[in-house]
């Protein structure tokens, strides 16, 4: 059965009783707007916890202006309908103001790792993420918690974020899950027209093509961040960046590398995707 609680202490309780009764708690942070990525955190989690909690709360903290904060889809019965056939134990759904109370004024803020690749593009975007996501952490209590590498960077900040602050939090990256043709799977996805969506698959070749290469034996990481970029500058209306970094550290590597992070966000018209490969770690996307 699942549960569905709107209030933070509610939410609190349950996973309290849950540990009480000796049950082992996953947790699956998201905004909504569910799909097969989001749903193979739950069976993640579900493979190594015993009670299994989803959240869903569309973060206005995380949205610049000028995001799709106002757009970003939202639709909760489908979204519960999905938790349910899953199997999910509990659902916290909190308005914004329970999460965000009047005079709310704290901000949880990391180091270098929010800096780079969407930290540049997104001001304070991380900020909002690690202050929300701290927020779960705390209320949830001890937990797995799960993380898509979709949004890579966002993964090894919480990671940190929850090492450095000694949070009872075991955070897991799980892989993209994407669609036949490569296409990441994205909330934001929807908003492509046909044309835009046959086009966005200019990302996955660019990571192909870098994956390939690198299979070939190159590992320079310029030569590889630039056979990624010709492909998604050839698809996309505006390219905020093809980065090649290193995947724990998100700086350019100053060595011949043993692993190599490309990451991409880029525009389709009034839509902006990211995707990314770990070359040397993922397969062929
Ligand atoms: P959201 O974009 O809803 O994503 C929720 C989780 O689903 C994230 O961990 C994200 O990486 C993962 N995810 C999305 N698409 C995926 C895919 N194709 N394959 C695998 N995992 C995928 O990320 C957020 O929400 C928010 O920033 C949040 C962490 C909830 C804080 O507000």
């Amino acid at each position: 059965m699942t549960t569905v609680v709107r209030k933070p202490a509610e939410f609190r309780r349950a996973c309290d009783d849950a540990r009480a009764d000796a049950r082992s708690v996953g947790l699956v942070p998201t905004m909504g707007a569910l799909h097969d990525g989001h749903l193979s955190l739950v069976e993640a989690a579900k493979i190594r916890t015993d009670f299994v909690a989803v959240t869903i709360f569309v973060n206005p903290l995380q949205f610049g202006a000028g995001e799709d904060l106002d757009r970003y889809p939202r639709n909760f019965e489908d979204d519960l309908a999905g938790c349910r056939k899953r199997g999910v134990d509990l659902v916290f759904a909190p308005a914004p103001n329970a999460m965000y109370p009047a005079q709310f004024q704290t901000n949880v803020s990391i180091g270098d790792l929010a800096t780079p690749l969407e930290g540049e593009c997104r001001p304070a975007h991380f900020d909002g993420v690690t202050t929300v996501v701290a927020k779960l952490f705390n209320l949830t209590g001890p937990c797995t918690a799960m993380f898509g590498r979709k949004d890579y960077q966002q993964w090894k900040i919480l990671a940190r974020m929850a090492r450095d602050l000694d949070m009872p939090v075991e955070v897991v990256g799980c892989p993209i899950v994407r669609e036949l043709d490569g296409l990441a799977l994205s909330s934001r996805n929807r908003y492509l027209s046909d044309t835009e969506r046959a086009r966005a698959l200019g990302i996955v070749s660019g990571l192909r093509a870098a994956h390939d290469a690198w299979a070939e034996g190159e590992r320079h990481p310029d030569a590889l961040r630039s056979l990624a970029a010709k492909q998604v500058q050839a698809g996309f209306d505006r390219v905020d960046y093809v980065a090649a970094v290193d995947p724990d550290t998100l700086v350019p590597p100053t060595e011949a590398p043993s692993g190599l992070l490309i990451a991409v966000a880029a525009h389709l018209g009034t839509t902006r995707l990211i995707d990314n490969v770990v070359l040397g770690a993922d397969p062929r996307p």
